[in-house]
């Protein structure tokens, strides 16, 4: 299959609207950007186009998809319920980086839901993916649009490296807004409870309805295998870049010296290394030296503004992968307000190794 490339810059609204809107009218798929990642698209109530999602992605059936919506007035049409708490959570943050999960209409296939009763849905505030859900009024069933266990996609870039040739087209509008995926609460018990941090925080939510719950098997980073986490997806290897990644946790100064052994470690016995810094510290390890060889050093962003760091994160995996390096060594992000949801990804993109100094 040849995947068509439309930037969204140098391309008249009606022409992209038209291809993007016949591919997925046709039961196609086009990678769209959004203001978390870029999605992969399809009709999200045919479930033979879902199907295809999980074809091109090579994704675990049983992980569901996320149906996306461009005006309120589309999630009576696919929920049998929506609690006033749901509604002031929309009110507040929609469109933005926030699924919520409902009992699912029959309207929506088991396809999509990856065989659950309930159906995740998120009205995304990007342009692009709300004209093309509001002009085609076609709701869209969309995960990252990343390979399966990849990092997710931040520019359309990406996307293209790992799905060319599987999907119908690419609507290119440069890089994302934010960089990591929505924040997933469930509404179907008593409390809200977040399956999956992100960038609407716990606290953000707190705020407009009192208690919410973070589910435990994503507290305890899945160490403890009695517990489940209830957002199928959480419990899949992810994010992984090709490198054995590592994070290095503690005081500040103490972090620099151990990255700089470990790298000067893996140096000497001939590996490359990768060291993923910040503005701050960057320089500190642009002197490590071994032989001929020093280490990739790249900044994820500064620790004066966390949502540099956000906006970072994946690109710097994936490039992390271009430079072929067999080891990396990284800070860790904890402090922040969003500390949970970028140790979420990262934690996950190390599967888990992380030492304290
Ligand atoms: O920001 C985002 O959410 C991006 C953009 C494209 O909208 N999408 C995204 O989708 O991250 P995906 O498929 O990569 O992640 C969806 C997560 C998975 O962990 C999945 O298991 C969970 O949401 N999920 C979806 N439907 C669910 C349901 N009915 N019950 C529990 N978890 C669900
Ligand atoms: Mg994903």
């Amino acid at each position: 299959m040849k995947t068509i490339v439309y930037k969204i810059s140098e391309t008249d609204e009606t022409v992209w609207l038209k291809a993007a809107g016949g591919v997925l009218a046709a039961g196609g798929l086009v990678g769209i950007p959004t203001e978390t990642v870029y999605g992969l698209a399809a009709n999200a109530l045919d479930a033979e186009a879902a199907a295809k999602i999980y074809a091109a992605k090579g994704r675990p059936s049983d992980n569901p998809l996320i149906v996306h919506i461009s005006d309120i007035s589309m999630l009576d049409g696919l929920v049998t319920e929506i609690p006033g708490t749901a509604q002031k959570l929309a009110e507040t943050f929609w469109p933005g980086p926030l699924t919520m999960i409902f009992p699912k209409k029959d309207v929506v296939p088991y396809g999509t839901t990856g065989g659950l009763d309930t159906v995740a849905v998120r009205m995304p505030s990007h342009p692009v993916a709300r004209k093309l859900i509001g002009t085609t009024g076609i709701v869209l069933a969309a995960p990252s649009a990343n390979t399966s266990g990849r990092p997710s996609p931040t520019r359309a870039e990406h996307v293209y490296e790992d799905l060319n040739g599987k999907i119908d087209m690419i609507l290119d509008d440069g890089p994302v807004g934010i960089g990591i995926e929505s924040t997933v609460v469930d509404m179907t018990g008593s409390v809200p409870m977040i399956l999956r941090p992100g960038y609407i925080t716990r606290e953000m939510m707190e705020a407009v309805v009192g208690e919410v719950r973070v589910d435990p098997a994503i507290l305890g980073e899945n160490r403890d295998k009695n517990f489940q986490p209830k957002a199928p997806g959480m419990k899949y290897k992810h994010y992984a870049p090709k490198g054995d990644l590592t994070l290095v946790s503690g005081p500040d100064e103490k972090v620099v010296k151990k990255i700089r052994e470990l790298a000067s470690e893996k140096l000497a016995a001939g590996f490359r290394v990768g060291i993923i810094a910040t503005e701050e510290t960057k320089a500190l390890y642009e002197t490590v030296v071994q032989g001929n060889s020093k280490p990739v050093v790249m900044s994820i962003g500064t620790r004066k503004d966390e949502d540099t760091i956000i906006h970072n994160l994946f690109d710097v995996l994936r490039r992390m992968d271009g430079e072929e390096v067999s080891y990396i060594y990284s800070e860790s992000f904890e402090e922040g307000s969003r500390g949970k949801a970028i140790m979420n990804r990262m934690l996950k993109a190390a599967g888990h190794q992380q030492i304290y100094v």
